[in-house]
């Protein structure tokens, strides 16, 4: 931490300079989420923030859609994320182009997409979810089938819990899609421990769980249920930043890092708000119809 210490104070003085707040995922690594952050969340939370911030400038430490859906919600503040390369294997596994054309093939048939996806994306769908509301948004359009994209996991997560068909694309979050059935069996045996997935996690994983949930709702159940031990079935940072919350509960393995959220650095931050860039741009006609589709989504709620 001593070494933090200098980013974080160089930080704190730049972000009261620039009239800046920062948000952070619940997947950024302790010495951002815990020091610098003003507000940080799941998914679903870090859009209902953006879509009331009055800072002039969001610093979304995060991946790339994240501060695409801030950039959306609040056009008139500068958003800069500390690493435009903060991707995400389930935003790359779908274009715009992709779901005209299932549009073409499946004509009258609503179209939910995961905010993890581009704004491009978002801006050719009817609604968007996150994983904390993907039953509810899918059940709000009133329709017996519909196009549910890209994540064919937490589809099939949805598709267990509704009657609604659900028509799945073939993309997948490249941390949750490694965890096993087996590696919980094991985590459950080996520590006594109960076990917390996210729905990104196979239906096989998902069903050995004591709960599944968004990442913030995993944070709930733990404040309710008070285990002590649990496996987190998610990027492992997020323990990393439970563990300060909830001194006596033991986190045990297994452990999957997300790459892309493990980009956004203190350097990186301080880096950013030194020299305002890099700037989240996005076309106009694009933030128009990606917040149609997120404002669907922010009227479900959770
Ligand atoms: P939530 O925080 O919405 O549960 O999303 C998890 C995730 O994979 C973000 O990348
Ligand atoms: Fe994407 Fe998975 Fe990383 Fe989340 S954890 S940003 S879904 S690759």
């Amino acid at each position: 931490w001593d070494f933090h210490v200098p980013w974080i104070d160089a930080i704190l003085r730049l972000k009261g300079e620039r009239n800046a707040v920062i948000m952070a995922h619940n997947y950024q690594a302790p010495e951002i989420f815990h020091t610098v952050a003003d507000f940080t969340g799941d998914s679903l939370a870090l859009a209902q923030e953006a879509s009331r911030v009055t800072a002039d400038v969001v610093v979304l430490c995060g991946v790339h859609f994240m501060a695409e859906t801030t950039k959306v919600l609040a056009p008139e503040r500068t958003v800069l994320i500390p690493d435009m390369a903060a991707g995400c294997s389930l935003a790359s596994s779908i274009t715009g182009e992709d779901v005209r054309r299932l549009r073409k093939q499946y004509p009258g048939v609503p179209v939910v997409t995961y905010v993890n996806t581009s704004a491009e994306v978002k801006a050719e769908s009817d609604a968007c979810c996150t994983s904390a509301n993907a039953l509810q948004v899918v059940e709000a359009m009133g329709s017996d089938r519909v196009l549910f994209l890209p994540d064919r996991l937490l589809g099939a997560n949805v598709a267990k819990q509704t009657s609604v068909e659900l028509i799945l694309w073939d993309g997948a979050c490249e941390v949750h899609e490694r965890f096993t059935a087996t590696q919980v069996r094991n985590a459950r045996a080996q520590f006594g421990a109960k076990v917390v997935a996210h729905p990104e996690c196979s239906p096989e994983v998902a069903r050995e769980a004591d709960f599944v949930g968004s990442t913030s709702a995993m944070a709930a159940w733990l404040t309710r249920e008070k285990p002590s031990r649990v496996a987190l079935i998610t990027e492992c940072s997020m323990a990393d930043n439970l563990k300060t919350d909830f001194p006596q509960i033991e986190f045990v393995k297994p452990c999957n890092l997300c790459p892309h959220m493990q980009r956004i650095t203190l350097p990186g931050i301080y880096r950013a708000l030194r020299d305002m860039a890099p700037e989240v741009i996005v076309p106009r006609d694009v933030i128009h119809g990606a917040k149609r589709a997120l404002d669907a989504m922010l009227a479900i709620g959770r």
